[in-house]
């Protein structure tokens, strides 16, 4: 049996990458990136959104829909023009609540109730004798053939609601409109949330080429200078989150084997708040039945499945300095146990390593993509980023800004990463409007 030193060794060689493996890990991903990019077979989707960048110009009130995975947010936004735009109106609802007795994420609700739903929040936040341009911002991998036609490749996050994977996902939404007599409200775009959170900011800041979410799920999109078959620089949808290069440790390969899609999207298992909370359980089961935590007993929350998520990995990260914020912990978690010095170590050590791996892996891509648009680096970039991981787990944005300057060798001014939060529904809002002066002339 390994002592508790021996264990946090172990488990440092488990989670971490050094520069020089994350160095080579961005080759690869930028190999894939490339691959993606001539349409042969590679990890990385590389999907066209069909949007480019906005002028910072763009006007008007519209109507925003954010479709994530855990919460649908329903925005009212009126753009000002110079980069400047006001939340009028928002309304979050979670997507399942045991409380309220529906859940619209699982396989047994099918397609209509899930757009259903959304169509009813809309309503919420209209009025019937108004009309509305509608930006709609769908979380998942889609296969686009214009700004307002997106295929559900597949799902992700570990929703299963039926009927939806291979359908057009406005016509879907559009049928719930209909049938709620919405015929007020007519979606004019729908785009990836990474494309959203880009477009939040490039409505502010015309360095901004990157957009990236660090939160439920994982993934990264930026501006192609030059996309195959169109003309104009177009925002592209790497689905980074299905990079498989990265080799992964035991608890990786075990939460992947009783995952929804075992064997794809092996960096978002990796990076995402979907999975390094289950990520954290793993591990801390494994440690007690090494008897090294918690004196080898084990509680009963630590041999369920998914009771851990990224809230956890910030409050025990966090947490070494102050036991009793451990002890509240487990005391949440209906487990009322003294700690030891050593059970602070190993629950601080393990969540901290989990973190960061997540936030060093986005780095390792954002850095691929740096070198895809720009491979002498000469020009600023903005990398637009928008999640709960990157905006509350602590010490994540700065590993990622630490990171990206270890792999690049460049001054920390030159590539800037900033919180676009709301950007995926400031963003939806954006997109429509770009689309807005083509909508009205069709009509
Ligand atoms: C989806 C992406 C999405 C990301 C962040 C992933 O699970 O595949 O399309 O951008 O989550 O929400």
């Amino acid at each position: 049996m390994p002592n508790v030193q021996q264990c946090l060794n172990q488990l440092h060689t488990d989670f971490t990458f050094s520069a020089a493996q994350l160095t080579s890990l961005a080759e690869l991903f930028l190999h894939d990136m490339k691959e993606g990019l001539q349409g042969r077979e590679s990890s990385l989707a590389m999907l066209p959104s069909f949007l480019t960048k906005p002028t910072g110009q763009e006007t008007g009130s519209f109507l925003a829909l954010d479709f994530g995975g855990t919460n649908v947010r329903v925005m009212l936004v009126e753009l000002n023009g110079y980069g400047s735009y006001t939340i009028l109106a928002r309304q979050d609802v979670p997507l399942s609540d045991q409380s309220k007795n529906y859940d619209f994420t699982s396989s047994t609700s099918t397609a209509a109730e899930l757009f259903g739903f959304l169509a009813d929040q809309l309503a919420q936040l209209t009025q019937p004798e108004k009309t509305y341009l509608l930006g709609h911002t769908f979380s998942f991998p889609c296969r686009q053939t214009g700004t307002n036609q997106a295929v559900l490749l597949h799902w992700t996050k570990e929703i299963h609601t039926s009927g939806v994977v291979g359908h057009n996902v406005v016509d879907l939404l559009d049928q719930a409109l209909a049938a709620r007599s919405l015929s007020n409200i007519h979606p004019v775009t729908i785009t990836n949330d990474t494309v959203s959170a880009l477009l939040a900011a490039a409505y502010q800041d015309c360095y901004a080429d990157i957009g990236s979410i660090c939160g439920t799920g994982h993934n990264t999109c930026y501006l192609e200078p030059k996309p195959a078959k169109f003309s104009h620089p177009m925002y592209i949808n790497i689905e980074s989150g299905n990079f498989d290069k990265i080799p992964g440790n035991k608890y990786d390969a075990l939460l992947d084997s009783y995952s929804a899609r075992p064997g794809a999207g092996k960096m978002e298992k990796m990076c995402a708040g979907r999975y390094i909370g289950e990520l954290l359980r793993l591990v801390l089961l494994d440690v007690v039945t090494q008897n090294l935590l918690f004196n080898g007993s084990c509680p009963v929350f630590l041999q369920t499945e998914g009771t851990l998520s990224g809230w956890d990995v910030a409050v025990l990260q966090d947490a070494v300095a102050k036991p009793e914020q451990i002890s509240l912990w487990l005391a949440k978690h209906g487990s009322p146990a003294t700690v030891s010095l050593d059970d602070g170590k190993i629950l601080q050590h393990s969540a901290g390593l989990i973190a960061k791996r997540s936030a060093r892996l986005a780095a390792a891509s954002y850095a691929a993509v740096l070198r895809h648009i720009d491979p002498a680096l000469t020009s600023f970039h903005t990398i637009s980023i928008d999640g709960s991981l990157y905006e509350k787990l602590p010490g994540y944005a700065d590993t990622i800004s630490q990171s990206l300057q270890e792999l690049l060798g460049i001054k920390a001014e030159q590539i800037k990463c900033i919180l676009t939060k709301d950007g995926s529904g400031i963003g939806a809002a954006i997109a429509a409007a770009t689309t807005a002066k083509k909508t009205a002339s069709l009509k």
